[in-house]
């Protein structure tokens, strides 16, 4: 795979070109980038995420694709934003490709509030480093620090609990789509990995309007996954993002019924490879 450092990705939409300084590629997906900006004056902060074209597909098919992905997008962040629901809120978006002076450009991007902190996947991942070199782990530190990995899944399972409540499931929940939002000036007496701070979701390129018990169990089971294949030491306390989410609204019971229900076809699958 190319390096950032290779990559040469398709030029900026207007009116990304001229800003100073340049918007600054963070990552870059299979079917988005996105670039840390700034929006209105050079100290706000901003993410752009834009989706471009893909000259593999017919150009129509491929303008109503991107647009629709990145205008459904935008609807559930304003709606959820409108909800109370931690997501980072829409500032700009351009789905109709027009990219200023290049007349070709038929991608679609989408401007929204920045989000400062780590992705969950990383707080995971450098908190099962620190615990695996840790020699002598007396028994009282193990429990606290799990103790405040479930604090952490508590918190997760709350805001998946939020966004449900909502009506929107996510379509892609992975440690990689949730934020950990420190809060301002505060600092954890702790040689560990901080976990504290605000859970915020985030991508919601493939999340729809839905209030199943389907669609919510199969938001949870991703989840679940996702955290036994990245995060071994971590699998063990899922269970403290269930009971989050449990007691975080009224239709949580049946969607953790339904929760045993895709397992079990997970677990079918799985054998018939
Ligand atoms: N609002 C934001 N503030 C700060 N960083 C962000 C923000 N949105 C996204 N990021 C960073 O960019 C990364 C990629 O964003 P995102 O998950 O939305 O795109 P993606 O996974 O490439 O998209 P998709 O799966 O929809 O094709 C995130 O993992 C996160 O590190
Ligand atoms: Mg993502």
């Amino acid at each position: 795979m190319a390096t950032l450092d290779e990559y040469k990705p398709p030029p900026l939409p207007a009116p990304f070109t001229n800003t100073n300084p340049p918007p600054i590629l963070l990552t870059q997906g299979a079917e988005a980038h996105l670039y840390k900006t700034t929006s209105l004056n050079p100290s706000t902060p901003a993410a752009l995420k834009i989706r471009p074209t893909k000259p593999y597909r017919h150009p129509i098919l491929d303008r109503r694709l991107t647009r629709s992905r990145i205008v459904q997008e935008a609807r559930c962040l304003v709606k959820l934003v409108k909800e109370g629901v931690s997501v980072p809120a829409v500032l700009a978006l351009d789905c109709e490709g027009q990219g200023g002076e290049e007349a070709s450009w038929g991608g679609a991007w989408l401007l929204m509030e920045w989000i400062e902190g780590p992705v969950v996947r990383v707080v995971l991942e450098q908190w099962e480093a620190w615990m695996k070199a840790q020699i002598h782990l007396e028994e009282t530190v193990r429990i606290s620090e799990e103790d405040r990995v479930r604090g952490l899944m508590r918190r997760m399972g709350e805001t998946i609990g939020a966004l449900h409540k909502a009506g929107v499931v996510h379509g892609d929940l992975t440690t990689s789509n949730l934020m950990l939002q420190p809060f301002e000036g505060e600092s954890e007496a702790n040689d560990s990995v901080s976990m504290e701070g605000k859970i915020i979701l985030i991508d919601f390129g493939l999340a729809s309007q839905s209030a199943q018990d389907e669609d919510r169990a199969v938001d949870l089971y991703v989840m679940e996954r996702a955290i036994g294949s990245t995060h071994p030491r971590t699998e063990p306390l899922f269970d403290s993002l269930l009971q989050g989410y449990r007691e975080s609204y009224k239709g949580a019971v049946s969607a953790l019924k339904r929760l045993e229900d895709v397992r079990l076809r997970g677990r079918k699958r799985s054998m018939l490879g």
